[in-house]
């Protein structure tokens, strides 16, 4: 092969025949594809890459969220996110992650009123809620909901249509937290509150969360602050889990509200959405501060993780968190101070002068706060995952807008290495060897 710069490629030896290529390198990246040609023999179907996880596959080439983990870096759209939580609004920075550039003063104006006029649901959508169980879990009910708009918005299937696309945006983004406050208040059994179009977008949330018998409701101004900051610092993660679900699931064409119903189903699981509680768990557990060393000890003794600590990306202190935690201090003071926010202010130092943690770089992550102030602010656990949800539905959006955009990309379907059965014949049911049907059957328990 000829690479397009020969400066600038891999010269790669495959053992096996002898024979060497050259493969280009673009942007600190090679084309796995390039690596097909290397073959033991003519009928082989030549190398693949093997990484389960993704983690040293670039699935996408983006403009959107830039991430150094070793630096405790993270911007979108080159701006650090550290500005955008002290002066942004999550409204504009949504405009920011979708758009590509902030808006002036007469469009963000145009923006927030086409998200606000977005915020209603039709009326069926009620009774959609409704067949939900009694105890039915907000995220299940977000994922079935946000899936369920598919077919109230059929005009969405014409993705290649820009207008169709930029409309589908406003809606996604308007209704979310419209059907995050329904699926709070179904598992309550209060009754849902209408959307109110004069507050803000967190304040119209908190509205129709909180809202009981008064005739209007009036967030607290910090809380609503600090709920907006934590959608901003939740807005966009580049190519976290559910992120690529969003991807893979559109690039089969599907319109954007299906799309987005797999991110939430991706947000659903522990490993993603859920950490933020584990922390709260966790703390529940240690009970009292003069518990923390021993607890300390035993996780370092292998017994366990310390939640909200770690990150596959971040080897730093991840700087969400250290915004998470100047707003844990300004909501206590609305909300009285927690006793578990002693625990992890002790949790932290402790770690943080530990050699078993600055070894491993292990340092508090976005969740190690969060949870905390979501907690004072009066959501219960099971609703945190459905604030991610509402946080990161801009990040979705402009990656999966980015995605359908994108000429490069195709419907995404990994390969895999078949280690199982060569060709064999079918046997019939009298004939199959006994030892063999239990072996089957001991595999599948495993399952
Ligand atoms: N507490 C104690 N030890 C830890 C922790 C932790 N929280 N995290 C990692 N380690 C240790 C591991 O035991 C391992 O030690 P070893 O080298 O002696 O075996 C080493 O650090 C590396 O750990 P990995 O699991 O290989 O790191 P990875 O990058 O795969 O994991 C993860 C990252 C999953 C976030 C991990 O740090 C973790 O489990 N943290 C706690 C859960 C949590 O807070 N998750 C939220 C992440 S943020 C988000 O998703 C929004």
């Amino acid at each position: 092969m000829t690479p397009a710069n020969s400066g600038n490629s891999l010269t790669v030896t495959d053992n096996r025949t002898g024979k060497t290529y050259e493969v280009p390198v673009e942007n600190g990246a090679f084309k796995t594809m390039d690596f097909r040609q290397i073959k033991e023999s003519d009928d082989d179907f030549g190398l693949l890459g093997y990484d389960p996880g993704f983690l040293n596959t670039a699935s996408c080439k983006s403009n959107i969220t830039f991430i150094d983990g070793d630096r405790g870096i993270l911007r979108y759209r080159g701006y650090p996110i550290e500005q955008l939580a002290e002066h942004s609004t999550f409204l504009e920075t949504a405009y920011l992650l979708i758009k590509g550039e902030l808006p002036d003063q007469e469009r963000l104006s145009q923006w927030t009123f086409n998200i606000r006029h977005h915020t209603m649901t039709h009326s069926n959508l009620v009774k959609f809620m409704d067949g939900f169980r009694y105890d039915a879990h907000p995220m299940g009910i977000l994922v079935g909901t946000v899936g369920a708009l598919s077919t109230f918005y059929p005009d969405a299937k014409d993705i290649g249509n820009i207008d169709s696309r930029k409309l589908q945006i406003r809606r996604l983004i308007g209704k979310i937290p419209t059907l995050a406050a329904m699926s709070f208040r179904h598992s309550m059994g209060f009754p849902y509150v209408q959307p109110d179009n004069d507050l803000s977008f967190a304040g119209n949330f908190l509205s129709m969360m909180f809202r009981m018998t008064e005739l209007r409701y009036t967030p607290n101004p910090v809380l609503e602050r600090a709920l907006d900051v934590l959608f901003i610092l939740h807005a966009d993660h580049e190519q976290n889990c559910s992120t690529n679900a969003v991807r893979a699931v559109g690039s089969s064409g599907v319109d954007p509200y299906t799309a987005v119903a797999a991110g939430c189903a991706a947000l659903y699981g522990p490993k993603h959405g859920g950490a933020n509680e584990a922390v709260i768990r966790m703390l529940m557990e240690i009970g009292s501060v003069d518990k923390v060393p021993e607890f300390i000890q035993s996780v370092k003794a292998g017994s366990g993780r310390l939640m909200g600590f770690g990150h596959r990306v971040y080897k730093n202190y991840d700087p969400r968190a250290k915004i998470i935690k100047k707003i844990a201090f300004e909501v206590f003071e609305e909300t009285g101070r927690s006793p578990l926010l002693d625990i992890a202010l002790e949790l932290e130092r402790i770690a943080l002068e530990d050699d078993y943690f600055i070894s491993r770089k292990l340092y508090p992550n976005v969740d190690f706060y969060s949870g905390l102030i979501y907690q004072a602010m009066g959501f219960p656990m099971d609703m945190f995952p459905v604030l991610f949800a509402i946080g990161r539905i801009p990040g979705w959006l402009s990656q999966w807008s980015e995605h359908v955009k994108d000429g490069d990309q195709k419907i995404a379907r990994p390969r895999q290495i078949y280690l199982g059965e060569a060709e064999r014949d079918w046997v019939a049911v009298d004939s199959r060897p006994r030892n063999r049907v239990e072996e089957q059957l001991h595999d599948t328990c495993r399952l």
